[in-house]
C-alpha cells in the first residue's frame, strides 16, 4: 500500500438552499457538520434520505461553497474542484457518446496529458476496476455495475488522495453488491486512497468501513461515530460475527435517535 498523507477535514459546515418561494425560510441542508477522513481509512456515511449526504460530498469535493465552515485537505482550504479529491456521483455521470476508455481518461485530457500517457494510465487502471474487456464500449452497452466501475475508474484516474463515493452500489443485486464491497477494500489496499462512502446499507457500512458516521435528519450533522474494529483484510464471514450484530444495533439506535438541531 502506498503511504498517503491526504487528510480531508470538514469543520462546522452549514449549507442553506434558497427557498423556491421568495419569502419562505431557506432550506437548511447541513448545520454544524464536522468530520474527517484520511490516512488510507474507509469511512462510511449513513443517514436518512434528504439529510444532506450528497450535499456534503459536493462541499467536500469543492463543488459547493458552504455558508459557514470549511473543508481542508492537508490543511489547505478546498474551495474548488481539486485533483487530489475524486468524486463519484449518486448517478454515474458518464458521457454517453464516449467509450469507457475515453470517459475514464477525460480528466487527463482536460489536464493536457498526451495520448501516450493517457493510454498508459488507462492500461494501469482498467484492471483495478475489472473493465479491461470493456474499454471500447459506450455507456449504453454497459450494465449498471459496469457503469459504476467506469465512474469509479474516472474518479481514480488522477490518483486522488481521497475518494468520495455517493451510494455507488445501491443499484446492484445483493450478491454483486457484496462482491463490489470486497473489491472496494481491495482497491483501497492497492491505491492507498482514503475513501468516504455514502450508503443506506448497515451491513455494507460495517463490511467496508473503519468508522461508520451516522448523520441526523436534515439539517444534517454527525449524530454518532461507530468504530468497526474488525481487522483487514475482511471477508463476508465478518457479516456473521457477533461484532457485526453489535455494531449494527448501535448504528440503528443512533439512526433512530438522531435528532435534528435548529
Ligand atoms: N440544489 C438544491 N436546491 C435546493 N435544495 C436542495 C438542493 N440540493 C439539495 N437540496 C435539499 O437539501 C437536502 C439534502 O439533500 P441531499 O441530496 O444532500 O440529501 P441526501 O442525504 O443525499 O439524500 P438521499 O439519501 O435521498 O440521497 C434536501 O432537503 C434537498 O431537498
Ligand atoms: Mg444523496
Amino acid at each position: 500500500m502506498t503511504a498517503r498523507t491526504g487528510r480531508l477535514v470538514a469543520d462546522d459546515i452549514r449549507v442553506a438552499f434558497r427557498p423556491a418561494q421568495r419569502n419562505a425560510a431557506p432550506a437548511i441542508a447541513l448545520d454544524g457538520l464536522s468530520l474527517d477522513v484520511g490516512g488510507g481509512e474507509i469511512v462510511a456515511l449513513i443517514g436518512p434520505n434528504g439529510c444532506g449526504k450528497s450535499t456534503f460530498l459536493r462541499v467536500a469535493a469543492g463543488l459547493l461553497r458552504p455558508e459557514r465552515g470549511r473543508v481542508t485537505l492537508d490543511g489547505v482550504g478546498v474551495t474548488a474542484p481539486d485533483p487530489r479529491i475524486g468524486l463519484v456521483f449518486q448517478e454515474p455521470r458518464l458521457l454517453p457518446w464516449r467509450s469507457v476508455a475515453d470517459n475514464v481518461t477525460y480528466p487527463l485530457e482536460l489536464a493536457g496529458w498526451s495520448r501516450e500517457r493517457r493510454a498508459a494510465r488507462l492500461a494501469e487502471l482498467l484492471p483495478v476496476v475489472g473493465l479491461e474487456a470493456a474499454a471500447a464500449l459506450r455507456p449504453v452497452q454497459l450494465s449498471g455495475g459496469m457503469r459504476q466501475r467506469a465512474a469509479i475508474a474516472r474518479a481514480l484516474v488522477l490518483a486522488p488522495d481521497v475518494l468520495l463515493l455517493d451510494e455507488p452500489f445501491s443499484a446492484l443485486d445483493a450478491l454483486t453488491r457484496e462482491r463490489f464491497n470486497l473489491d472496494l477494500l481491495g482497491l483501497q489496499e492497492r491505491t492507498g486512497t482514503s475513501i468516504l462512502i455514502v450508503t443506506h446499507s448497515i451491513p455494507e457500512a460495517i463490511l467496508v468501513a473503519d468508522r461508520v458516521v451516522v448523520m441526523t435528519p436534515r439539517p444534517g450533522r454527525v449524530a454518532a461515530e461507530v468504530r468497526i474494529t474488525a481487522p483487514r483484510p475482511r471477508s463476508l464471514a465478518l457479516l456473521d460475527e457477533a461484532l457485526t450484530s453489535r455494531a449494527a444495533a448501535e448504528i440503528r439506535a443512533h439512526l433512530e435517535l438522531g435528532e435534528p438541531v435548529g
